[in-house]
This record gives C-alpha cells, structure tokens and sequence, in this order.
C-alpha cells in the first residue's frame, strides 16, 4: 500500500480499533509537548470519529510485531474540490529521519490526486519546531506563527502545497 517503507513495516488503512492504540503513543511520540495543556490538545484532536469517518484517507503503519509504528491521519476537504487536509501524522521516535513521513505524505499525495486534489494542507505548533522543518522540507510553504488561529490563545503556523508543480510517487 505504501512503497519506501523500512523493511519491517507494513502500511494499510486506519480502523476504528485502532483508536485506543494510537491514543497511547502521543504523548511519548510527542516527547511531553508544551507538558499536560499539550497533552490535552493532542488528545482532544484524535477523537474516535476519525477512525470511523476518515479511514479512506488515513494509514496506520504497523511493525512486525504489530506495535503501532506511524499513522496519517488525512481527509478530502468538503469545501474546496481541489484541497486535501493532513490533520495529524506521527511517527515512532525511533523511526525518525528514515523516510517514514515522506513516505506517509507521498502515498497521501498519490491518493488525494487520484481524487483530483490539487493542493493539501496542515498546521502545526509554533513550537513543533521539528514538523516545521519536516514540512517545509517536504515543500510545503509556511504561512509564519498565525495568532490565535484556532481559538484564543491557540496560535499555529499553516503549511501548503501544490501538488501539481511536485511529480508523483507513482504512474
Ligand atoms: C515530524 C515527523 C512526522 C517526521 O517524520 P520522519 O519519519 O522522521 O521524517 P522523514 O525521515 O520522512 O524526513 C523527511 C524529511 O524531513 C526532514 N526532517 C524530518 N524531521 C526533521 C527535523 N526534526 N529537523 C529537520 N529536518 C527534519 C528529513 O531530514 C527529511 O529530509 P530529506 O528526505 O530531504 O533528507 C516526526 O518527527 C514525528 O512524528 N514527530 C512527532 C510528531 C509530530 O510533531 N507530528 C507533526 C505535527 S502534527
């Protein structure tokens, strides 16, 4: 499902059982982030609804034992025909820096085109430095720190990409 994985690592869609499991790792994979307040946010974002009403545009990477490796959490926009939104990715901090993320975005690239999607979108904390690193070396381009974008207090930056100036993984 996923080409350029590690060896090891096996891709497919995300299920509504995996909700509890994915929930478990944030806090670890997130290496505590802006502390209990970070927890609370991360863990108020992944509701289960995304495991029943997003799995088509979604993965969960597993290892050969099974353990929880990496996830994408992504949708279609139902606004704008020509958007696709990555609300949440994660990756097992010790799998970081081996092509797990771009792998996850490049298969989520390929699907959201295959849907006619022309441009995707995501946000991040100002102070996730390392996922702004990671997007913008994906080419996405950084909107800088938007004050209270998702509510008082809330700040973000918002990342985008246009698909159509970037090849596709696969013909
Ligand atoms: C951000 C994250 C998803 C990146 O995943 P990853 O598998 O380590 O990333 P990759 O190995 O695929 O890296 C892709 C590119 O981004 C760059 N990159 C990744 N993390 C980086 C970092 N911390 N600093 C600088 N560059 C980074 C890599 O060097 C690589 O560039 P290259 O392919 O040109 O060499 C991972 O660090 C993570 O899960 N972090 C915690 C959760 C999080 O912050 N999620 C995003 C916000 S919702």
């Amino acid at each position: 499902m996923i080409d350029d994985l590690p060896a090891g690592l096996k891709a497919r869609q995300l299920a509504v059982t995996d909700h509890p499991r994915v929930l478990a790792v944030l806090d670890e994979w997130w290496a505590g982030l802006k502390g209990q307040e970070g927890s609370r946010e991360r863990a108020l974002l992944l509701p289960r609804l995304y495991f029943q009403h997003f799995t088509t545009t979604s993965f969960l990477v597993e290892d050969d034992a099974g353990r929880v490796a990496a996830f994408l959490v992504g949708f279609l926009s139902q606004t704008d025909p020509e958007a696709a939104y990555v609300h949440f990715v994660g990756v097992d901090p010790v799998l970081h820096g081996r092509g797990v993320g771009r792998a996850l975005y490049q298969a989520f690239f390929d699907l959201v085109r295959a849907h006619g999607r022309r441009c995707v979108q995501c946000i991040t904390s100002p102070q996730n430095m390392a996922s702004q690193a990671f997007h913008t070396r994906l080419g996405f381009t950084s909107s800088g720190v938007q004050a209270d974008y998702d509510g008082p207090g809330l700040d973000r930056v918002t990342f985008t990409i246009d698909l159509s100036t970037k090849p596709a993984a696969t013909p």
